[in-house]
C-alpha cells in the first residue's frame, strides 16, 4: 500500500491508474477506523480495481465548540489495517495541504435544503464543510465510484444530491450500518462514552427499532410516535436533538402512506453526540 500525504503524489498515482484504464473507488474517512469503515473498504474493492482511502479530520466540518481537537487520531493503526486489507493507497494530507489559504478564505460548496435540516439545523456549517471536502477529494482522485455509509444517512443523501446537481461523473455507493453486538452503530465517537453511558447507548437503536415495528404494524401518526420515542430516550438519560420519521429519498415530511421512510435520531449522552437511522420499506 502506498501512503501519500501530498496532493501532487496523489494526482500522479491516480492519473497513472486512469491511463491504464483501471477503475478507482474512493472511500473518504476521518480515520480512527473501525469495522464500519472497513466494510466500506471491502465494498470499494469489490466495485473497482483500485481503492484509495482518505484519512483526514476535516476542520471545516466542525464548529468552534465541537470536538475537532479531541477527535481520535490513530493514523499508524489505521494505516496498518488498510495495509492488511491490501488497499492501494491511503491519503492523509495535512490541514495546510488541503486548505493552503486557511479555513475562512477557502471556496466552499453549499447544498441547499438538505444541509439545513436535522443535523444541519443543530450543527450550522457542518454540511458545508462535508460538501467542500468531498468535492475536493473527488476532484483529486477522480474516482469512478465513491463509497459512503448509511450510518450518516443525511450525509449520504447530501453527497448524492451534490454530485447530481454539479454533474460529477461519479457513482455514489452506499453500505448498510455496521453495528456492535448490542445494536449500537459503530462510530469513532463511541470511544468518548463512559462505561455507564456505553451501557445506555444501545437504547438509541432500540427506540428506532420500536418505531420501525410500530410503523410496520400500521401506525400512521408519525408525530405521536416520534414524541413517544423522544420521551423514552429522555427517560434513559439522553438529551435528544431530534427523532423524526421522514421520506427516505429526500428527508422531507412524509404523508402517512408514503414509503419508503427513514427514521432518524440524534441524541446526546453526556458530552457525546450519537446518531442513527433505520429504513422502513
Ligand atoms: P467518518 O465518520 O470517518 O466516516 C467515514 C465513512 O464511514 C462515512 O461514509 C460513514 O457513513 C461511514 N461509516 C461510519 N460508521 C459506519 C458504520 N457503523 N457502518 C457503516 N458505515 C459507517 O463521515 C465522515 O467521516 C466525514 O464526514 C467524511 C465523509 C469523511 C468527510 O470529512
Amino acid at each position: 500500500m502506498k501512503h501519500i500525504a501530498s496532493i501532487a503524489d496523489l494526482r500522479s498515482l491516480c492519473a497513472a491508474w486512469q491511463r491504464k484504464g483501471e477503475g478507482i473507488a474512493l472511500v473518504p474517512t476521518m480515520g480512527n477506523l473501525h469495522a464500519g469503515h472497513l466494510k466500506l473498504v471491502r465494498e470499494a474493492q469489490r466495485l473497482a480495481r483500485r481503492v484509495v482511502v482518505s484519512i483526514f479530520v476535516n476542520p471545516l466540518q466542525f464548529s468552534p465548540n465541537e470536538d475537532y481537537d479531541s477527535y481520535p487520531r490513530t493514523l499508524d493503526a489505521d494505516l496498518q489495517q488498510l495495509a492488511e486489507l491490501e488497499v492501494d493507497a491511503a491519503f492523509s494530507p495535512s490541514v495546510a495541504e488541503m486548505y493552503p489559504r486557511g479555513l475562512t478564505a477557502t471556496s466552499w460548496v453549499e447544498v441547499p435544503e438538505l444541509s439545513e435540516i436535522l443535523c444541519g439545523a443543530f450543527r450550522p456549517g457542518h454540511f458545508r464543510g462535508v460538501a467542500t471536502v468531498v468535492v475536493k477529494l473527488l476532484n483529486l482522485v477522480q474516482p469512478n465510484i465513491a463509497v459512503f455509509g448509511e450510518k450518516d444517512y443525511q450525509q449520504l443523501l447530501l453527497v448524492r444530491r451534490m454530485v447530481t446537481d454539479l454533474n460529477f461523473p461519479v457513482e455514489i455507493a452506499a453500505v448498510p450500518t455496521v453495528r456492535e453486538a448490542d445494536g449500537l452503530a459503530m462510530s469513532s465517537r463511541n470511544r468518548y462514552l463512559s462505561t455507564q453511558e456505553r451501557a445506555k447507548a444501545p437504547w438509541l437503536y432500540r427506540t428506532l427499532c420500536e418505531a420501525q415495528q410500530a410503523l410496520l404494524a400500521g401506525e400512521r401518526d408519525f408525530d405521536a410516535l416520534s414524541k413517544r420515542q423522544l420521551l423514552k430516550l429522555k427517560e434513559q438519560g439522553f438529551k435528544p436533538d431530534y427523532f423524526v420519521i421522514r421520506r427516505a429519498g429526500d428527508l422531507a415530511e412524509a404523508a402517512p402512506n408514503e414509503r419508503p421512510l427513514r427514521i432518524l435520531a440524534a441524541a446526546w449522552l453526556g458530552n457525546t453526540r450519537l446518531i442513527d437511522n433505520l429504513e422502513v420499506m
